[in-house]
C-alpha cells in the first residue's frame, strides 16, 4: 500500500506544479504537506483511525481543485477514481476513498462530527492547516483586483467556515484556538480588551 500512496503523492505533487494552477508555486509546501503533518498526528491520536485511508485522503482532497474543476462534486469524484485506479489501488479501496471524499466535501450541508474517523481527521487537518504559515497572506497576494475590506471579508468567511463547519475533533479547536483569533483579528473582529 505504501509504494500506491507515494505513487499519488508523486502524482498530485506534480499537478500542483502545474503553472495554469493558480497556487502552484506553494500548494505542496504550504498547504498540502501540512494537512499531511497535522493529520499524522491526529492518527497517532486516534489510533484506530485507518492511516492508508487518511493518508489517501489528503492526497486526493484537493484534486480536482487543483485540475481546476469548478462544476461539482461529480465531476471532481470522477476524475479522482481514475486518478486512484490507474495508480493501481484496488477498486474496494477507491470506492471508499471516494464515498469519504464525498462526505468531506458535504461539509455544509452534512454535520461531520458524525462522519467516519478519518473523514473528521482530514477535514480539521485541512482547515487547520490554513492557520499556519502564509496561507491567508498568499489569498491576498493572489487577489489584487480586490480591495483589503474584500479580502479581509474573504478571510473572515473562510476561518469560520473551517472553525464552525470543518474543524470537528476536539484536539485540533484546543490547539488551534489562539490562532483562530488572530486570524478573525486580521479580519477585522477584534476584541473588546487586549491585555486581558
Ligand atoms: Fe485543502
Amino acid at each position: 500500500m505504501d509504494h500506491l500512496i507515494d505513487k499519488l503523492r508523486a502524482k498530485v505533487t506534480k499537478a500542483s506544479f502545474n503553472p495554469d494552477f493558480i497556487h502552484h508555486k506553494w500548494f505542496v509546501k504550504y498547504h498540502l504537506n501540512i494537512v499531511e503533518q497535522i493529520a499524522l498526528e491526529l492518527c497517532d491520536i486516534y489510533k484506530n483511525a485507518n492511516r492508508n485511508l487518511v493518508k489517501t485522503l489528503i492526497w486526493i482532497h484537493d484534486y480536482g481543485k487543483i485540475l481546476g474543476i469548478r462544476d461539482g462534486v461529480e465531476k471532481i469524484t470522477e476524475v479522482t477514481a481514475k486518478l486512484m485506479e490507474e495508480i493501481g489501488f484496488e477498486q474496494e479501496f477507491t470506492d471508499k476513498a471516494i464515498q469519504y471524499l464525498r462526505i468531506f466535501e458535504s461539509k455544509m450541508e452534512f454535520e461531520l462530527t458524525k462522519a467516519p474517523i478519518e473523514v473528521q481527521i482530514t477535514s480539521s487537518a485541512d482547515a487547520a492547516s490554513h492557520m499556519v504559515g502564509p496561507f491567508y497572506s498568499l489569498w491576498w497576494l493572489e487577489s489584487p483586483h480586490k480591495t483589503f475590506e474584500e479580502l479581509m471579508e474573504d478571510n473572515k468567511g473562510k476561518a469560520l467556515k473551517d472553525w464552525n463547519r470543518k474543524i470537528v475533533l476536539p484536539e485540533v479547536k484546543k490547539a488551534f484556538e489562539n490562532r483562530n483569533r488572530f486570524v478573525m483579528e486580521n479580519s477585522g473582529d477584534f476584541p473588546e480588551k487586549y491585555l486581558t
